[in-house]
């Protein structure tokens, strides 16, 4: 069905390709989406403007010492102001597609229908005719992390009265934007949500007090509002508006730290499973992993309480939530080794996965501490997908590095990052099968790299802050991506 669905949207982009459609060495799909994106708050400045509703990472933001050198996104890359130079830079990469998200508060201040902001919408409005003119296809997020703050107000992602907001929400811009756009993700990266912004606290809304129970929770009501968007899509907007709609899933890839040890090869399958397995698990086969059930069960219990701090899927809900996708949206950008950890009772969620993970020491750095530059992961993984989640097709939604210290345009470290990173790719596609329809480099710009503030640069693009225009500078990264993307895979 999905795979179907696919098919009427993903147009020809007009890519070297042999005749009869079978890959040719070194090339990806003639349809193939090559893009690259960014998130409403991290690059769109504006925060008060024109009756936009404050977020909970505009409360974030402005809470002192919770973000790197108390930097805010309210300026951001002022991409509120700039939809002509976003585009420019856009055409010059050459991208087929480009991936955002819409601010829900800035489209609807409270969160609610009962309050609409037409000049708010009208931002996106401007985007979207800017992008189609360009001849590049918009790929929407509908939620990349910036609730209204009145919603959170009322319990935000931990009371499930959110997935009538969430759909409500999604409604309205379907209605309002999906006549032009065609290609939709609902959440990005609902591990991220519920396990640094409701587990360590270090992301938006900072709630770190019940680490082992409220990110579950609110996972679970991620996953609920994902399907809710996704049925209402497909039941009321698939056939006027022909587009495709799934979400995007986070994964590191795990290694056991010694291969040889049985324990630590359970260690690394143990992290997999609550990790991309949390929501891809209950999303593509229906339900979370046994795996995953019967651990946290039994922990819950040993600390004596009455039931398992995971909540349970009834069997309906197990049926609507199993196959709300069109396609498998995946965000991944390293590779972890993983060993065993007994954190006793401590009831953490990675007291729950009971592994500890860390780096090779080979393997270069970034500009962030999380981030280990280690390709052959990618391709593993995206054969763990095909295996595990019935060959879905796959879109690459993000994979980038960062940078951090004094800007060097040369840019070498990020095109090395890429090429090998991309090389990993088109491996999957064309030695293994795995059915990757697109690819998207995050990001098109330096921008809020949340609680790391700006001091993490993951853009093509440069973004002068110390001049007040912002001004864009192409690192020469750009050059690279779009040969790479003009060829449809690497040049001879
Ligand atoms: C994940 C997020 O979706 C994005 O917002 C973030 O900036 C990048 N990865 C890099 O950390």
């Amino acid at each position: 069905r999905s795979a179907h669905y696919y098919y009427q949207v993903v147009r020809d982009n007009g890519f070297p390709q042999s005749e009869d459609g079978t890959p040719v060495y070194g090339n990806f799909r003639k349809d193939f989406i090559w893009s690259t994106a960014t998130a409403s708050y991290q690059i769109e400045g504006g925060w008060r403007a024109d009756g936009k509703g404050l977020s909970i990472w505009d409360k974030f933001a402005h809470t002192p010492l919770r973000v790197f050198n108390d930097d805010t996104g309210d300026i951001a890359c002022d991409s509120y102001h700039k939809v002509e130079e976003d585009v420019a830079m856009l055409r010059r990469l050459k991208v087929t597609h480009y991936r955002f998200s819409i601010s829900w508060s800035r489209v609807l201040p409270d969160g609610t229908t009962k309050n609409i902001n037409e000049a708010g919408l009208n931002y996106y409005r401007r985007l979207v005719d800017a992008l189609l003119i360009a001849n590049i296809q918009p790929h929407i997020t509908l939620y990349h992390w910036d609730l209204p703050q009145a919603l959170q107000d009322v319990g935000g992602w931990e009371n499930d009265s959110i997935i009538d907001r969430f759909r409500e929400y999604a409604d309205f811009i379907f209605t309002h934007l999906g006549d032009k756009v065609k290609f939709w993700i609902t959440i990005n990266e609902p591990y991220n949500i519920a396990n640094i912004g409701h587990g360590y606290g270090a992301a938006a809304p900072g709630i770190s007090f019940r680490p082992g129970t409220l990110p579950y929770i609110v996972g679970h009501n991620l996953i609920k509002a994902h399907a809710e968007a996704w049925h209402l899509y497909n039941d009321n907007y698939r056939t006027k508006q022909g587009g495709i709609i799934s979400i995007t899933i986070n994964s590191d890839w795990s290694e056991p730290r010694n291969p040889y040890k049985q324990e630590d090869v359970e260690a690394a399958r143990r992290v997999v499973q609550f990790y991309i397995g949390w929501f891809a698990h209950p999303i593509f086969n229906g339900d979370y992993s046994d795996t995953m059930k019967t651990i946290i069960r039994e922990r819950s219990l040993a600390a004596g309480l009455s039931k398992s701090r995971l909540p349970e899927f009834s069997p309906a809900e197990i049926q609507r939530v199993k196959g709300t996708y069109d396609y498998f949206g995946f965000n991944h950008y390293t590779t972890v080794l993983a060993f065993p950890v007994e954190y006793g009772n401590l009831q953490h969620y990675d007291a729950d996965r009971g592994a500890g993970t860390i780096a090779d020491r080979t393997w270069l750095d970034s500009g962030s501490g999380w981030l280990k530059v280690s390709p052959f992961g990618f391709r593993k993984i995206l054969n763990f997908i095909k295996e595990e989640y019935g060959d879905p097709p796959i879109i690459i939604t993000e994979n980038g590095i960062s940078a951090r210290g004094p800007v060097d345009l040369n840019d070498v470290h990020r095109i090395h990052y890429y090429e090998n990173y991309i090389n990993q790719v088109l491996k999957a596609y064309l030695l293994d099968g795995v059915d990757i329809r697109g690819y998207t480099a995050w990001s098109l710009m330096d921008n809020l790299e949340w609680a790391t503030g700006f001091s993490e640069r993951f853009g093509l693009f440069y973004v002068n802050r110390s001049d007040s225009k912002l001004t864009r500078v192409a690192k020469n990264s750009v050059a690279r991506y779009a040969t790479i993307i003009t060829c449809n895979g690497f040049p001879d």
